[in-house]
């Protein structure tokens, strides 16, 4: 017994040596051993083109193409209401939030925005002009079709 505790011991530390050993850990962080500081890396600026982005399936919540920064949502104010709300878009020229948001869970639309909608940034996000720090090989829909088509007409 007293044999088996030495061994669960002392594994944890042979693992922890390995790691600090040849750092070769996988990580997001880059290349600064894990007990040094790198370089901070510059912060990315949000992308602001005002451009609409795809959406990558229909019922994606689409990109923020504008800065948010200092935008308050919270109980007493909704910034992003100011200029998406069905009654600001003639001055703001925004699109209007769509019917969805004023929705129940009943699906049920309301006279107002549904609460369950109230927090934007639950669901939209703004983009950063970064490159992706993992790779991604996401097909988009349309693609997903064609793969279908090609092979049914192989399959014919
Ligand atoms: C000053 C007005 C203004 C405010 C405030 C504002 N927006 Fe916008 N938003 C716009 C306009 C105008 C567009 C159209 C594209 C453009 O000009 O940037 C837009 C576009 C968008 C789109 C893209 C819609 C699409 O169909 O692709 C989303 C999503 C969005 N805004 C979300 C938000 C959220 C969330 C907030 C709050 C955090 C916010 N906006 C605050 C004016 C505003
Ligand atoms: C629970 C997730 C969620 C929240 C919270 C949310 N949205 Fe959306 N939004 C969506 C989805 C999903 C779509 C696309 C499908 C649709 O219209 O429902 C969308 C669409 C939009 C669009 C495009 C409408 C159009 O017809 O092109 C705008 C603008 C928008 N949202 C703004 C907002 C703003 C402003 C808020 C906060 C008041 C908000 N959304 C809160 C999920 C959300």
């Amino acid at each position: 017994m007293k044999h088996i505790q030495t061994v669960v011991l002392i594994a944890p530390l042979l693992l922890a040596t390995a790691a600090a050993g040849d750092n070769q850990v996988a990580t997001l962080r880059g290349v600064p051993p894990l007990d040094q500081d790198g370089t901070a890396s510059q912060i990315p600026e949000v992308i602001n083109s005002d451009i609409r982005k795809v959406r990558n399936y229909p019922d994606q919540p689409p990109l923020i193409p504008h800065k948010i920064d200092n935008y308050q949502i919270d109980l007493n104010a909704n910034k992003c209401l100011t200029c998406h709300s069905r009654t600001a878009i003639e001055i703001s020229q925004a699109p209007m939030v769509s019917v969805t948001h004023f929705m129940n869970r009943a699906g049920q639309t309301l006279a107002t925005v549904s609460p369950r909608r109230f927090f934007c940034t639950q669901c939209h996000v703004v983009q950063h002009d970064v490159r992706p720090l993992v790779q991604n090989d996401f097909a988009d829909v349309d693609h997903v079709l064609e793969f279908v088509r090609s092979n049914q007409k192989a399959a014919d």
